[in-house]
């Protein structure tokens, strides 16, 4: 009888403090826009997790704090406790409420994803790859086009198929929600559908080096009209390193090349304004160029170029072979690859008459 009170007042106060809970759960803002089909779906199941979670906690905590006040030690009490010997029915109620509340709760996580990965009329396959430190892509089906920046357009699915050169990576674009690791030997998949116009942020979210924190990117949702235009600009870039579509400068052709490469992931350049200190900095390119160039026989153009190409000929002194990844020359058209030694050259000399 003498606990009767404290119950009631313990299961009003539980009960006000879910209320409260929910409404704060509910009221946070827990994600960034939401940019594909997905995101809608992905958002309310977090919702109904977060909902259904906020009551159980606050029981447990109930039951917890309610004990420790109602059985607690009076003074001089030195007697043990009851010897308790378990509660079937209290058991039986205590593991099938949990199963019932998980089991429905997976099932409902399942029809979402099966829904998301539904196979769609007219897909756009891109393949996604991880390296060290940067994502390039491929689009099969507009000519094997390869770009290091990520175009989509708008209301299309896409059916991302995603392959590492090296370690662990993971593909996460946190507007459109769904991330999937890059596994080496593997082949995984992303499907999802970019609804919203706009730049979002493409995150490497495994651990994968000392570049890690580094490889982000960015993706534009384009209109379809857009997206064919930027698929046709990018052909045109292959054979002329990029100058028409940087309106014939060719020093922003190459800054937008050293940046849209993930160059600036490990180099610095003032001109660029990196700072990453993973490779060998590039503000000195010229005269170092024109130094070791020499040493090996070859012009400056020749020796950054080969640098690029083949970046374990000449390793500079601190730094390890193999760091930077060996296949630019087929990430990069020859046209791009003059374009962006000119340019490497052209600056490091300015900066250094300066
Ligand atoms: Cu790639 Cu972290």
């Amino acid at each position: 009888m003498r606990n009767r009170r404290p119950i009631s007042w313990a299961v009003l106060l539980s009960l006000v403090a879910t209320a409260i809970g929910i409404a704060i759960v509910l009221a946070i803002d827990w994600f960034p826009s939401q940019a594909s089909t997905a995101a809608r779906d992905i958002d309310t199941l977090y919702d109904v997790l977060l909902i259904v979670s906020v009551p159980i906690f606050v029981l447990v905590m109930a039951v917890a704090l309610y004990s420790v006040y109602a059985f607690r030690v009076r003074p001089g009490d030195m007697r043990d406790g009851a010897p308790i010997h378990g509660n079937t029915r209290l058991e039986i109620v205590w593991v099938t409420i949990p199963l019932i509340i998980v089991s429905v709760l997976a099932a409902y996580g399942w029809i979402v994803l099966d829904d998301i990965e539904a196979k769609k009329a007219d897909t756009l396959v891109v393949h996604v790859t991880g390296q060290q430190f940067a994502w390039s892509f491929e689009y099969p089906a507009q000519g094997k086009l390869q770009s290091n920046q990520l175009v989509l357009p708008q209301n299309r699915p896409v059916h991302f198929k995603i392959n590492t050169k090296d370690v662990l990576h993971d593909f996460w674009v946190p507007d459109f929600r769904l991330k999937s690791d890059a596994v080496p030997g593997i082949t995984t998949d992303v499907r999802l559908t970019p609804t919203r116009l706009g730049s979002y942020p493409v995150v490497c979210a495994e651990l994968c080096g000392i570049g890690h924190s580094t490889m982000r990117q960015t993706v534009r949702v384009l209109p379809a009209a857009d997206f064919d235009a930027w698929v046709r600009e990018q052909r045109q870039g292959d054979a002329d390193g990029g100058v028409a579509a940087a309106g014939g400068d060719e020093t922003a052709a190459g800054r937008k090349l050293f940046t849209d490469t993930g160059c600036n992931a490990c180099h610095t350049l003032a001109d660029a304004g990196s700072t990453a200190t993973v490779g060998p900095e590039l503000d000195d390119l010229a005269a170092q160029a024109a130094r070791y160039g020499e040493r090996e026989g070859q012009t400056p153009t020749e020796y950054v170029r080969t640098s690029i190409e083949n970046p374990n000929a000449f390793v500079v002194a601190g730094f390890q072979k193999d760091l930077m990844p060996g296949d630019y020359a087929s990430q990069l058209s020859p046209a791009e690859i003059g374009t962006l030694v000119e340019y490497l050259l052209g600056v490091s000399k300015g900066k250094e008459a300066r």
